[in-house]
């Protein structure tokens, strides 16, 4: 399976600056597969722009109900109908700043596969957490209380302190994450867990992407920081092992 290497603009890009983007992107040759997810308002035009080229386009957030009176939300078929086939759910800052608990992330990941989106399922442990030796624990219990019976999509390990700080597990810290995911998942998912996808995620650049990207059990890459300028995201998806 090609390396899946996603890029999560958070709260940043413009309209005048993703169709360059996006153009550079397509001029790109990559044996990843690239999923881009920029603000909503950007996912029409994008989708747009990215029309036959393979490169994937996804919300960073969508609710739980079909529609209804919630203002500032947006459904995942709106999502959908823009143009989007992936949404990350439950990214450590959704939960932070949101209030987002495992149980809402679940009915997010429901509604998401109900509208045919593909969910990006974040789950990561705080450095308090880790230093206290629960860093697994914490994960799994995010993985058995956030997926939903029906769950099928992606997942990504980002644990909270990586993320826009510079630093990263080791190595083998983030093997044995990866492979507690794995039978975590296949424990729950006895089908589809033993070939779910696991991206790392929280502070990958194109300095470290090699190495991470060539870890056992890591599938790809979420990037936030590094996403933003077309040339360090390619740089990062060419980094991915080939197949
Ligand atoms: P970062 O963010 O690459 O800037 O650390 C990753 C993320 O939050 O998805």
């Amino acid at each position: 399976m090609p390396s899946i290497i996603a890029g999560n603009w958070k709260m940043n890009g413009s309209l005048a600056a993703a169709g360059g983007y996006a153009d550079a992107l397509k001029a790109a040759e990559s044996r990843a597969l690239l999923i881009i997810c920029p603000p909503f308002p950007l996912l029409a035009p994008m989708a747009a722009s990215f029309e036959g080229s393979g490169i994937a386009l996804g919300a960073q957030d969508c609710h739980a109900r079909v529609s209804g009176a919630h203002t500032g939300d947006v459904s995942a078929a709106l999502i959908r109908e823009a143009g989007a086939t992936h949404v990350i759910l439950g990214h450590s800052e959704r939960r932070a700043d949101h209030g987002e608990s495992n149980a809402i992330v679940a009915a997010k990941v429901a509604a998401a596969l109900g509208a045919g989106l593909i969910p990006i399922v974040c789950v990561g442990e705080s450095e308090a957490e880790r230093d206290a030796g629960e860093a697994e624990e914490v994960v799994k219990t995010q993985l058995r209380h956030s997926l939903p019976e029906n769950f099928a999509g992606l997942i990504a390990y980002e644990p909270v302190w990586a993320i826009g700080t510079g630093r990263t597990p080791s190595a083998a810290d983030i093997t044995a994450m990866h492979a507690a995911i794995r039978d975590a998942l296949t424990g729950q998912f006895p089908a589809s867990g033993p070939a779910t996808p696991i991206l790392y995620g929280g502070s990958v650049k194109p300095e470290n992407a090699a190495v991470l990207l060539a870890l056992p059990q890591v599938g790809g890459a979420l990037v936030g920081g590094a996403s933003l300028k077309a040339a360090d995201f390619l740089a990062i998806a060419a980094s991915a092992p080939s197949v």
